[in-house]
């Protein structure tokens, strides 16, 4: 690892990350766009797939003149058709993917009776189905190459009991198993599976959703550390986690909360 010296990148270096093949998924905005704007100031080859069109298109001009300028994909990530889809045209005529990031979810606020069969299984789609799809789509590949990273987005959620999140949480928690498995099963071929934590990560989505000063107040009451998680603070874990530098770590969970041990906001 080493620090820039004369680019405005915030992120340390990590010199065996540039050129490095990147799947980031749900990549056009919140956490996902800092991994995007981070691995792509490593010089890493990156590939976001996400359904927000708009947003992707945005973020791919705006790092255009990156080493390698990150390719947006326009994926509905609870369609294993188009996750299908999209990593056939990933592979094509390119090697295997070395890095995979799992972030895509969505943490619709719910109570217990709201949730309908339907609305259990789109739930389940969108927050843990596809990060299972998207690995089995890159582990052949890996494994033919003798290496390869897969990072899963999990939450702080489900650790702290919030409230209304019941179906956001069990599908989070699955997210530690199924990492966990993996790791396992996959330690012998040399690809490492961690799980990444987030503690409450101001996002412009959660500044809309409920992120106001007084719930700001109540989360750093509840951390240790009495200050704002930043999604380049999430992506500053992912990029160690991806390097050589943590060659020796799979099947756990990195936590990136400030200390967040709270009672409930
Ligand atoms: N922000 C937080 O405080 C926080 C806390 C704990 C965990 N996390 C986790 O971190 C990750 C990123 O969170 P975030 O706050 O940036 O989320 P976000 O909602 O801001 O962004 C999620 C991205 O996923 C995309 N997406 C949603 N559904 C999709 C689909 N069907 N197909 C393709 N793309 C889809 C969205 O368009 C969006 O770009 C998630 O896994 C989340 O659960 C976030």
């Amino acid at each position: 690892m080493s620090t820039s010296q004369n680019t405005t990148s915030p992120f340390a270096i990590y010199p065996d990350l540039a050129d490095k093949r990147v799947v980031i998924t749900g990549g056009a905005s919140g956490i996902g766009a800092a991994f995007v704007e981070s691995f792509a100031a490593q010089g890493a080859r990156v590939t976001f797939l996400d359904i927000a069109e708009v947003d992707g298109m945005a973020l791919a001009q705006k790092l255009k003149s990156a080493k390698h300028a990150p390719r947006f994909l326009r994926c509905d990530l609870t369609d294993t058709c188009d996750i299908t889809n999209a990593f056939k045209v990933i592979h094509e005529g390119a090697g295997a993917t070395d890095i995979l990031i799992n972030n895509a979810a969505n943490d619709v606020r719910h109570t217990l009776s709201d949730i309908t069969p339907a609305m259990w299984d789109t739930s389940i789609a969108v927050n843990l189905k596809h990060l299972y799809f998207c690995s089995q789509a890159v582990v052949p590949a890996m494994q033919a190459k003798g290496s390869g990273v897969i990072l899963n987005l999990g939450s702080i959620s489900w650790h702290l009991a919030l409230p209304n999140l019941a179906m956001y949480m069990t599908a989070k928690a699955g997210i530690e198993a199924m990492s966990r498995g993996m790791a396992r099963d996959l330690g012998s071929d040399n690809i490492r599976v961690n799980c990444i934590i987030p503690g409450a990560i101001k996002t412009p989505k959660q500044t809309l959703m409920w992120h106001t000063p007084e719930q700001e107040a109540k989360i750093f009451n509840g951390q240790c550390l009495k200050m704002r998680v930043e999604p380049e603070d999430v992506a500053a874990m992912a990029l160690f986690l991806a390097s050589n530098s943590a060659a020796k770590c799979t099947g756990r969970e990195y936590y990136i909360d400030a200390g967040y041990y709270g009672d409930g906001v």
